[in-house]
């Protein structure tokens, strides 16, 4: 008799004891839930945080922050050595003291960085951190967040494949988004390997034709018959050996752009039917009466001035003006230097993505580089890199590893001067080659450092790409 109240009291903790379990299930899987939607987030942004126990001295790094730094969780434990290993040598300084000035003034920092990854990657990160202090004024917990800002930083400055970041480029990217919707002729000029045929395809592929066909035709490679055919096509029986009818390059490019290179070498007889379809849109095939029309954007290229050559009587006036409505003109190289480490890093990191290892390159590589005139333009630099990658064999590049012609290169010291005037394209070019630091390039410059801090204080574009104080 006695037992049943006890049972009953037994019935009823287990009833609670499972309520408990199904309770404690249930906010189990809310958590699981919170954390993969944490993750998926993090994931999204690409943006990883960690946690530093400075009492424990126990450091947590979500997987975003693996992954955003390419480590195997199972292989590198999260620690601070770890991580300032895969951050940019030229930038372990800066966080370095970043991270202590923050503890020490806590004030928390907010910086931008380069990662170095083992297979030669660079990437770019935004950091923030903050610090909490316990009653006593210690610093207790230190966290932040790091986010992969690569593709930000690369658009930046590039558009469209098109790297750079002086501002003759930067004027360039405004006038290919100007051109890009309205079908005007334009005529880029510039030295070999400046870029023409990257800016036309450019031209072509951020405007309203970009699903259209884009067609090149190189007017100097061909004799002059067969270049007549090839851009307006012919009938069987046109000529010897036009065993059937073909199309040329006009009826290919219609609705999208027909991009003339080297048009300087086009014949006179050439020019004369290429201005009659510039000004009514009409042509024959040759050996045929039919005309044909058909809506084309043309983008002419020239190496050499062309307007030198029909002041020579080489190129046909009318036709010159008739295609260079729009005119564009690529700066050589040499005259863009501070576009040198930048397409320096953008073409390791496509060797890396095409998957050839690099082990980055050293300053007195990048200074060798700065210094050389670069006669073949961004083709040259690009094959002086994959040169170098080949010959530094996974090793950071040095400036014995490049071509005869660079190699060869001795980097000129400027001359002081008492009253050197500075100008922001040899301030840039100084503070490159100095790595960042202020105080080198103000001897490097020939000038005080107060000089080069009022210079600079007038140019906060030059001061933002430092990112060492010297
Ligand atoms: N600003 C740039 N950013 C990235 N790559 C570039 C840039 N300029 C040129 N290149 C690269 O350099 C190489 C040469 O460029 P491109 O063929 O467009 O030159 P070009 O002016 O047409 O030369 P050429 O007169 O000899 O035909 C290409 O591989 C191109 O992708
Ligand atoms: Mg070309």
């Amino acid at each position: 008799m006695a037992k049943k109240p006890a049972y009953k009291e037994l019935e009823q903790r287990v009833k609670e004891l499972e309520k408990e379990i199904a309770r404690l299930k249930g906010a189990k899987e809310a958590i699981q839930k919170n954390e993969s939607r944490l993750k998926e987030a993090e994931q999204l942004a690409q943006l990883g945080h960690w946690e530093l126990d400075l009492v424990a001295n126990i450091l947590y790094w979500s997987d975003e922050i693996y992954r955003i730094f390419d480590l195997d969780p199972q292989k590198f434990g999260a620690t601070y050595e770890a991580f300032l290993d895969t951050v940019h040598p030229d930038d372990r300084k800066l966080v370095n003291e970043a991270y202590k000035e923050s503890v020490k003034s806590r004030t928390g920092y907010d910086i931008v960085h380069r990662l170095l990854l083992k297979d030669g990657t660079i990437k770019f990160v935004h950091e923030k951190c903050e610090t909490i202090y316990g009653k006593d004024g210690k610093p207790l917990r230190s966290i932040g967040t790091v986010q992969n800002i690569t593709k930000w930083k690369q658009e930046e400055h590039s558009f469209s494949g098109i790297i750079g970041r002086n501002a003759k480029m930067k004027e360039l990217f405004a006038t290919i988004r100007e051109v890009t919707e309205v079908n005007i002729p334009t005529l880029i000029q510039g030295e070999s390997g400046t870029g023409k045929e990257l800016v036309a395809k450019a031209i072509h592929n951020e405007g309203p034709r970009a699903n259209k066909a884009f067609v090149p035709v190189n007017c100097g490679a061909l004799p002059e018959g067969l270049l007549e055919s090839e851009l307006f096509g012919h009938v069987k029986g046109a000529f010897t050996g036009a065993l059937r009818d073909r199309k040329g390059r006009f009826e290919m490019a219609r609705d999208g752009t027909l991009f003339l290179d080297e048009i300087v070498d086009m014949s006179k007889a050439v020019q004369v039917k290429l201005l009659r379809v510039l000004q009514d849109g009409k042509f024959e095939r040759v050996g045929s009466e039919k005309t044909i029309t058909a809506d084309v954007r043309i983008i002419s290229a020239a190496n050499r001035d062309l307007k030198r050559e029909v002041d020579r009587g080489n190129f046909r006036k009318d036709l010159y003006y008739r295609i260079s409505v729009i005119p564009i003109h690529l700066p050589p190289l040499r005259k863009r230097k501070d576009d040198i480490p930048l397409l320096v890093d953008y073409f390791l990191e496509k060797a890396s993505r095409e998957g050839q290892n690099t082990g980055g390159i050293s300053k007195d590589a990048i200074a060798v580089m700065i210094d050389y005139s670069w006669p073949g333009n961004v083709r040259e630099l690009q094959s002086a890199i994959q040169y170098a990658i080949i010959k530094s064999k996974n090793q950071i590049i040095q400036p014995y590893h490049f071509p005869l012609e660079l190699k060869g290169h001795k980097v000129e010291q400027h001359s002081r001067g008492p009253s050197r005037k500075l100008d922001a394209e040899s301030v840039q070019d100084a503070i490159t080659r100095c790595g960042g630091n202020k105080a080198k390039a103000a001897r490097f410059l020939g000038v005080g450092r107060a000089t080069l801090y009022r210079f600079l204080a007038n140019y906060p574009d030059l001061l933002s790409s430092i990112n060492e104080s010297g």
